[in-house]
Formats: structure tokens, C-alpha cells, sequence
């Protein structure tokens, strides 16, 4: 099998090494992929560099038809698309699938942001001072963006950055997740197609280690990273002086009040704690049940989890595969096991594939309460209140996304008011994301906005122009 080549500056290549992907699930071989020189990382970044002007200058049309196409052409390759992200990540097909379609949506969605990015026109005759003067505000590129991406979106979460860098005619320079390269070498190939000019977008599957070196780069000026906390926070710190955007973890929670239609919320609370085996920065990973809700809400939800068809992605009835690695589910393992709590489903590993599991009375301080699981592990807990439940997802020292079961709008406000998190669901779970809205979090689950046209405010800046003398 002969290594997938890298994208250099719009160009397949190939290098002096290559990284092995191997599918999580059985261990065997998936692909390899070529991993870039030295020379030719810097080369890339060069490139980028060197068009960043011409790239801030495409016609809009031709960014937008450049989207369209690489939306077009996921559609027609979508099941060949999705194979690859089971093979590489294990992720069932089913959400293999679904990962592709969020992906056309959203290079569909910045090839219409683009036809949209017109700037805005003010006229200054408000005041004595500005009679005869016009503001004309554009929002520029700040420069080639540096795009680190993790392995549970392989795809969608590049095409998040990938494709606002396009719609505002920045070059962006891509470096997938070591364990799943291969789907983002294939955006690569579909961008190859476009004809956009050379150096527009580079990727390069290198190594953890040689990141560091392109995070200080100064011709990057903007670092988007998804991933850990700790990785993420070490890169704002290396670049202080960059615009740094970072999706970072989270131990998101599932408010389920009184009112809530009970066996919804047991339903959606089970898939989501699992899917993608909880390997998602909004997986549900903590459910507080208010006063009585808890009673009749816990049995649903361990008979819903213990239903789920756990086991071979490969299988369309599969809704919960393996994890990224055996060491993955290990640590999973041991987390459940220091928790102090009861598996009331669960608790069990086979390789990489660890079962669905309901975890209740755990420690306050147990990492499966405080730190983000990555797994398929959900605890549940009695809340007194409503208010008492909001005082338990504020907790944590992460605030990404909540959900609330309710039917009450004044509990919705005032969850909107109170919770300290960047989006919060309301009758549905804390994993909802539509790809066209806001999406980020706050405390440490990091700092700015993705969604497509976030994104690409992320990544300029308004650059005002005053037309003076005008008869207006
Ligand atoms: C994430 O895990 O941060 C992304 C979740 C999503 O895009 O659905």
C-alpha cells in the first residue's frame, strides 16, 4: 500500500517518513499517510505566506464557487468518505454518515457567507462633525491561519476551520490529528481541485512534536486549535501575541427538570452520553435529575443504555464502537473504577471498546465528575432544585454546552441568564450543534466562536475607510 501523499501548497507530496493509521476497533492497517520534511513544513508555510495578499484579494465568486465545489464533491463521495472516518477513528457508520453531511453543510454554508461578505456602510452626518462623510467598514484577513485538528471530527472539524479561512481569502495551513490524517488529506484532494491559487492550503500530517514549531511561526498569525485543555492552553501561552481560537474539552451536563417529558430525556441522554463512544467535546457526561425526576427518571436511562447495540462499526445496527485506542479505554477503565460510585449499567472493557455506563453516588472530586471523560460514561445525580441543579453545572471548571429538559420558558431564560457555559439546549441534550450557529465555550473549554460565519469574524478584523466630501 503505497503512503496517501500530503497536500504542500495546493500539490500532493510525499516526504522522507509516513505515519501508520490503523483502525481502532481490530488493529489493522487503515492507510498510511506521508508525513512532510523539515523543508518541505517550511515550504508550505512560505507558500502561505507569500499568497496571503492575493488570497485576501480573490473575487468572492471564486471563493464561493470553490466551497460549493468541495461541497459538491463530499456529497458525491459521501460513503466512500464516511468508510474512510470509520476506518480511521471507528466510529460507527452511522455517525461516520452523518459527519460527512455536517461537512457538505458546511462548505455549502461559507460558499453562501461568502457571496454575503459586503461590509457595512455608516453614514457619520449624525453628528455636526461628519456631515458629508460616509464610513465603509471591511472585515480583513489577519493572515495565513494554522488549523490543529483533533480525531473525533476527523472531517467536520477541519472543514470548520478550512472553509471560513477560504470565504474571507485567508490561506490556511492544516494539521490533522496524528491517529486520523487520512480524512483530512482528502479535503485536500477536493480543494486540489478548485484551482485556487497555490498556497491557499497546505496539509500536513506532522508529528505532535513539530507543531510547536509552527504554532511560534509569526507568518501564522492565527492558531485555531481543537483539542485538549492542556495543549490548548499551552499554545496560547508559546503565542501570546497571536489570535488564538481554542475548542477545547468540557464535562457537559444535562439539566432534567420536573416537567420534562421523562422518557425523551432518558432517550436522548443515553444515545448522547455514548455516541461516538462519549468521544465528543458535548458528549453527556453528567445528568441532574430535579427532585422526583430523579426516581423515574434513572431506571429509563439505564434500560435505554444497556439497549444501545454496542460493537463493530462496520455493522449499520452499531451505535456505539470502540475508542480511539486501547490505552483510551483503559484510562476510561480507571476512572470508573476510582470513582466510588455504582455502575448501574456497564463497566466493562474489551480492547478499545469500553460499555456504555451509568455511573451514580461517585465522589464530588472523582475525575468522572471533574474532568472530561472522552467516554461512554454518564453519571446521574439527584438535584434538590432547579436552582440547585444550575449550581452543579456552574461547578465545573468548564462551561461548553448544557441541555435542559423543560417545558418552562422562564426555566429556559433564566438557564440562558445563569449558566456558565457558550450554548445551552433546551428540551435536548447539551451535544446538540447545528454547524451554522455559534459554538464555543467559556472558563476552560476555551475562547472565541466557530460556526461558519463565527469563524470567519474570528479570523479578521474590521478595517474602516472614510469617504469624505460627499453630497450625501
Ligand atoms: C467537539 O467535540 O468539539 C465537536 C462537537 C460537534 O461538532 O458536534
Amino acid at each position: 500500500m503505497s503512503a496517501t501523499p500530503f497536500w504542500l501548497a495546493g500539490r500532493p507530496a510525499t516526504g522522507d517518513d509516513e505515519i501508520t493509521v490503523t483502525h481502532p476497533y481490530d488493529g489493522r492497517l487503515v492507510g498510511t499517510a506521508a508525513v512532510p520534511t523539515e523543508a518541505q513544513a517550511e515550504e508550505a508555510v512560505a507558500k502561505a505566506h507569500a499568497v496571503r495578499k492575493e488570497a485576501a484579494a480573490l473575487p468572492l465568486h471564486v471563493r464561493a464557487e470553490a466551497l460549493a465545489h468541495v461541497s459538491r464533491r463530499l456529497a458525491e463521495r459521501q460513503e466512500e468518505i464516511a468508510r474512510l472516518i470509520t476506518g480511521e477513528n471507528g466510529k460507527p457508520l452511522f455517525w461516520a454518515r452523518g459527519e460527512v453531511g455536517r461537512a457538505i453543510s458546511v462548505f455549502r454554508f461559507a460558499a453562501e457567507e461568502a457571496r454575503r461578505w459586503s461590509g457595512a456602510a455608516q453614514r457619520l452626518d449624525t453628528d455636526p462633525g461628519g456631515v458629508g462623510r460616509l464610513a465603509y467598514t471591511a472585515r480583513v484577513p489577519h493572515g495565513p491561519v494554522l488549523a490543529i485538528t483533533p480525531f473525533n471530527f476527523p472531517l467536520n472539524l477541519t472543514a470548520h476551520k478550512v472553509a471560513p479561512a477560504i470565504a474571507v481569502g485567508a490561506p490556511v495551513v492544516v494539521k490533522p490529528a496524528p491517529a486520523t490524517p487520512l480524512s483530512a488529506l482528502v479535503l485536500g484532494e477536493l480543494l486540489a481541485e478548485t484551482g485556487l491559487p497555490e498556497g491557499m492550503f497546505s496539509v500536513l500530517p506532522v508529528p505532535n512534536e513539530r507543531a510547536a514549531a509552527l504554532v511560534q511561526d509569526e507568518r501564522l498569525p492565527i492558531v485555531s486549535f481543537t483539542g485538549s485543555g492542556p495543549v490548548g492552553w499551552s499554545i496560547q501561552q508559546a503565542a501570546p501575541r497571536k489570535h488564538v481560537v481554542l475548542e477545547l474539552g468540557g464535562n457537559a451536563a444535562a439539566v432534567v427538570c420536573e416537567d420534562a417529558d421523562l422518557d425523551w430525556a432518558a432517550r436522548r441522554t443515553a444515545l448522547f452520553s455514548n455516541y461516538q463512544a462519549g468521544q465528543s467535546c458535548i458528549a453527556v457526561q453528567r445528568v441532574y435529575a430535579v427532585g422526583d425526576a430523579y426516581d423515574r427518571l434513572l431506571p429509563k436511562i439505564v434500560d435505554a443504555v444497556g439497549n444501545l447495540v454496542v460493537g463493530d462499526p462496520w455493522d449499520d445496527k452499531t451505535q456505539v464502537g470502540p475508542l480511539i485506542s486501547e490505552d483510551a479505554a483503559k484510562r476510561v477503565e480507571a476512572w470508573v473504577e476510582s470513582s466510588g460510585g455504582t455502575v448501574e449499567t456497564g463497566g466493562a472493557r474489551d480492547g478499545a471498546t469500553y460499555a456504555p455506563t451509568v455511573l451514580t453516588g461517585v465522589r464530588a472530586d472523582a475525575e468522572v465528575s471533574c474532568e472530561e471523560v472522552f467516554g461512554p460514561v454518564m453519571i446521574v445525580e439527584r438535584a434538590a432544585s432547579v436552582d440547585d441543579a444550575f449550581a452543579k453545572v456552574n461547578s465545573s471548571r468548564y462551561g461548553l454546552q448544557a441541555g435542559v429538559f423543560t417545558r418552562s420558558l422562564d426555566i429556559a431564560f433564566k438557564a440562558q441568564r445563569e449558566l456558565e457555559v457558550g450554548g445551552v439546549i433546551i428540551g435536548d441534550v447539551p451535544s446538540y450543534r447545528a454547524d451554522q450557529m455559534p459554538y464555543g465555550g467559556v472558563k476552560d473549554s476555551g475562547v472565541g466562536r466557530e460556526g461558519v460565519a463565527s469563524t470567519m469574524a474570528d479570523y479578521t478584523y474590521e478595517k474602516v475607510m472614510v469617504l469624505t466630501g460627499l453630497d450625501l
